[in-house]
């Protein structure tokens, strides 16, 4: 069994907690409470990134015919994950989920449950160590066929200093035309007070520091890339499937883009 502190907040089980979820201990509550504080939206906020991170699985499957997923910083198994949306329209398609969080590692069994005609993998490794992440994916995934690379909710604990425009440019890099980037990024510029705050109870609570961006930074991150419509927008505006999901509140940037 892997080992974890649990005297520390970890995203991974903040996160988890902000969803309603059982995985988290009193250290995760405590951070999540604080940062409810601060920004009292955070819970919807986490939702909406959800709601948006199927939507998007769903047109890339679909409408983007894409088989294969590269899904880093997959989080604790909670509804609606990648494989299951994605086999939900294709049921051949291939997965490959990363994370660096023993917890999550703990229930990488749960992802692994794809269907027959499909496969899953889980790679324990860190967004930081790109070759590692290509290497250990390729198990799975064939490069020389079009792969989405997500990275939904993740950017934000690679810090300036470790070149997350550089990791991003790697990864997309290995990708042959046709594939795709998919990500969200919670922002600075947007409640931007309130998101502020969380952010130095989140630096002070827990164990990954987060950087949040704006909306200029992250677009950065689709250099040479095209975006699908309609562009880089809150997470609850891209291509929501009701009203409802289109008014919730969300602090996230959001964007699909394909490499040509
Ligand atoms: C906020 S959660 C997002 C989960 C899911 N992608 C979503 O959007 O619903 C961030 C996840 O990224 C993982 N993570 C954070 N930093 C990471 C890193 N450097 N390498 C790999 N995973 C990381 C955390 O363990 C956590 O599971």
């Amino acid at each position: 069994m892997p080992d974890f502190d649990t005297s520390v907040a970890h995203i991974a089980r903040v996160y988890d907690y902000w969803l309603g979820g059982k995985d988290n201990f009193a250290a995760d509550r405590a951070a999540g409470d604080q940062a409810i504080q601060a920004f009292p939206n955070i819970p919807l906020s986490a939702r909406a990134n959800r709601a948006y991170q199927a939507r998007v699985v769903r047109f890339l499957a679909g409408e983007a015919g894409i088989r294969q997923f590269l899904d880093i910083g997959t989080g604790i198994p909670t509804a609606n994950h990648t494989h299951q949306v994605a086999q939900s329209v294709a049921p051949e398609c291939r997965v490959v989920y990363v994370d660096n969080d023993p917890v999550v590692l703990l229930h990488a069994r749960a992802l692994l449950a794809s269907h027959p005609a499909g496969a899953t993998d889980y790679v324990d490794a860190d967004l930081r160590d790109p070759e590692k992440i290509l290497d250990s994916a390729e198990r799975l995934l064939d490069y020389r066929r079009p792969v989405a690379v997500m990275l939904m909710a993740i950017l934000q604990h690679v810090d300036d200093e470790h070149d997350p425009y550089a990791i991003v440019a790697a990864l997309m890099g290995a990708m042959p035309p046709g594939s795709y980037l998919a990500l969200s990024h919670p922002a600075s510029d947007i409640d931007a007070e309130a998101m502020a705050k969380m952010a130095i109870v989140l630096n002070q609570m827990m164990a990954e520091k987060v950087t949040f961006r704006d909306r200029a930074a992250v677009a950065g991150f689709f250099t040479d890339l095209e975006l699908a419509e309609p562009g880089l927008v809150q997470a609850s505006k891209w291509r929501p499937s009701s009203e409802m999901q289109a008014a919730s509140p969300a602090a996230l940037w959001a964007g699909v883009a394909r490499k040509p």
